[in-house]
């Protein structure tokens, strides 16, 4: 798809329907050029954040629980399953499933998969019982009877996988759903713990966990994103999300210190402000410059490693490197 064959009336009228905040009322989906010039879009750049998730997971030595069904739970293109197969290859899912209240999304995400992986069994529907999970942007469409509906049907799953947009209100439904299905699931991340929700303390109710995936450098020279930013008003420089990883299987083990740092540093002259979370809780530290010359650079150039090892001192970290790949 190129910008000349993209549904640019669709996009405009999608965007107004996600802004406005009024996605969850009705099935948005008109036809296949909707759900094609999204996907050619706006689920690009949501594709871009899984990447950054499943990134992570393989850094911590995640992997998917071999021999289970995908399911790819509020679809719409379906661009999380694809992503996930991508990441780690068709031949860790048995079967890729779709599901939407959109029957035409549904089709779509399935024909889709069916197009990429051959030799891949795609179906739609709901499974009788829930194996591997995706949940992605959906949250913010779904009333509180919905939302607990969904958290009680994924108990049985062997893992759940959710990306949401890096706001304030889905973060922190996304910490409502962590505290309420910790326990039944080990938690993988974002968090380095499974103790209960720093961001929940006192204190910590300006705060919410989330995170910023990286553009592609190509996408910035890319005429098609150029005239894409412009028409829809989309910064692609800023890419935020919330996730939460959940497995019946224990979390890979992080190394004693391990942190995980909460948005973006606050960069000054000589020090940087950190936000960061362990299972002692939430809390803002200090980095200083001429003690942590490298990290702080990093800092500056806005290649904030998001999973640390730190030695701190008070509130004061006194040593830090990244959490090597593979941990
Ligand atoms: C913003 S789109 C996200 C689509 C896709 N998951 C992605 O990340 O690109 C939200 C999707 O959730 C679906 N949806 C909304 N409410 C739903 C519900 N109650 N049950 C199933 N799907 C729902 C919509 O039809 C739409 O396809």
């Amino acid at each position: 798809m190129n910008e000349l064959t993209l549904d640019w009336l669709a996009l405009d009228r999608l965007r107004t329907v996600f802004l406005g905040g009024t996605a969850g009322d009705h099935d948005y989906w008109r036809g296949e050029s909707d759900l094609a010039s999204y996907d050619a879009t706006f689920a690009q750049r949501i594709g871009w954040k899984w990447d950054c998730v499943l990134y992570e997971l393989e850094r911590r030595g995640w992997t998917p629980p071999p021999g289970t069904a995908l399911l790819d739970w509020g679809c719409g293109s379906g661009i999380a399953a694809r992503a996930l197969l991508d990441f780690f290859g068709k031949e860790r899912a048995t079967k890729a499933s779709f599901w939407d209240r959109s029957a035409l999304a549904m089709r779509f995400a399935a024909d889709r998969a069916r197009d990429k992986y051959a030799g891949l069994t795609v179906d739609t529907g709901l499974p009788a019982r829930p194996e591997l999970v995706l949940i992605s942007h959906v949250l913010t469409e779904l009333t509180v009877e919905q939302t607990e509906a969904l958290v009680k049907w994924l108990e049985p799953a062997v893992a759940v996988l959710w990306v949401e947009p890096g706001t304030y209100d889905a973060s922190r439904r996304l910490v409502a759903v962590r505290e309420r299905l910790n326990g039944t699931f080990h938690v993988v991340a974002p968090c380095t713990h499974g103790a209960g929700c720093g961001m929940l303390a006192p204190g910590n109710e300006v705060h919410w966990c989330h995170h910023f995936a990286a553009t592609p450098p190509a996408v910035f020279t890319d005429p098609f994103w150029g005239r894409f930013a412009q028409a829809s008003g989309v910064d692609l420089r800023s890419l935020p999300l919330s996730f939460l990883v959940l497995d019946k299987r224990p979390a890979p083990a992080l190394p004693t210190g391990t942190v995980r740092v909460i948005g973006r540093p606050r960069v000054y002259k000589a020090h940087a402000s950190v936000l960061a979370c362990d299972a002692a809780g939430v809390g803002e530290y200090e980095l200083l410059k001429r003690r942590l010359p490298a990290m702080f650079r990093r800092f500056r150039k806005d290649d904030c490693p998001p999973l640390q090892i730190w030695t701190r001192e008070g509130g004061r970290v006194i040593e830090a490197e990244e959490l090597p790949d593979g941990t």
